[in-house]
């Protein structure tokens, strides 16, 4: 029998806390040059991943978005604080200091300055696809982080899941043709993001055993399902 999905808000409340006890072995099979891939590129993420969510929460509000998203965006920018706290646990384990700043987090702030509540979520979408290929690499690739990239996978899956449920409504209040080039900006968007992660991150994914052109590829397949979710409901209706 199929079981009938939470609303968000207590979705996100049911899993709140949940990786509370989670801690990360120093990893035995790397060598230093690989750690330090891993490292470089994990910091990177670690950034991404820690971010306020001040603007998406002021956005929903603007937008007069109903109180139940709200609290599920809440809920949902906690849990990606979560991931910063895990990847700095990882960070810790392979002895690499926090980074401040990188630049592909500031061109994601440049663009967030549209400040509407479907741009902010539309381009968090990016790094949410990008995050869903990256993350299951590092699962697969380092056995010592199974257990703690997994976990943060599961979430991303869950967060794209969220977002291609609730955004459409708010996509729908763009007239048709915005709709269309927004779409088309869209889809470039999260290709050219893909390529420039694949290469900013070759490195890294080298060590998990993914080339560049496979992770790409793994993104868009993610995309395509995504880009059907959130354009082609609203286009037909
Ligand atoms: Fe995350
Ligand atoms: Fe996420």
């Amino acid at each position: 029998m199929l079981q009938k999905k939470l609303p968000w808000h207590l979705d996100f409340a049911r899993h709140a806390g949940r990786h509370r006890h989670v801690d990360v072995d120093r990893p035995a099979t790397l060598t230093p040059e690989q750690r330090s891939a891993l490292a470089i590129s994990l910091s990177t993420f670690q950034i991404g991943e820690d971010g306020t969510g001040e603007h998406l929460l002021a956005a929903a509000k603007e937008a007069a978005a109903t109180r139940r998203y709200r609290d599920a965006l809440a809920m949902f920018v906690i849990e990606e604080q979560e991931h910063a706290r895990l990847l700095a646990l990882v960070l810790r384990a392979i002895d690499h200091p926090l980074r401040t700043s990188h630049w592909t987090d500031r061109v994601f702030v440049f663009i967030r300055q549209i400040k509407s509540l479907r741009s902010e979520v539309l381009t968090l979408l990016v790094a949410e696809l990008i995050a869903l290929s990256y993350y299951s690499a590092m699962r697969d690739g380092v056995r010592e982080f199974a257990d703690v990239f997994g976990r943060i996978y599961d979430d991303e899956v869950r967060h794209v899941d969220f977002h291609a449920d609730t955004l459409p409504h708010h996509l729908d209040q763009w007239s048709t043709g915005t709709r269309a080039l927004v779409r088309v900006l869209w889809n470039v968007l999260v290709v050219g993001s893909s390529v420039v992660a694949a290469l900013d991150h070759r490195a890294a994914l080298r060590v998990v055993g993914v080339s560049p052109a496979r992770f790409v590829r793994s993104v868009w397949t993610d995309l395509r399902n995504l880009d059907q979710r959130l354009f082609s409901a609203s286009l037909d209706s």
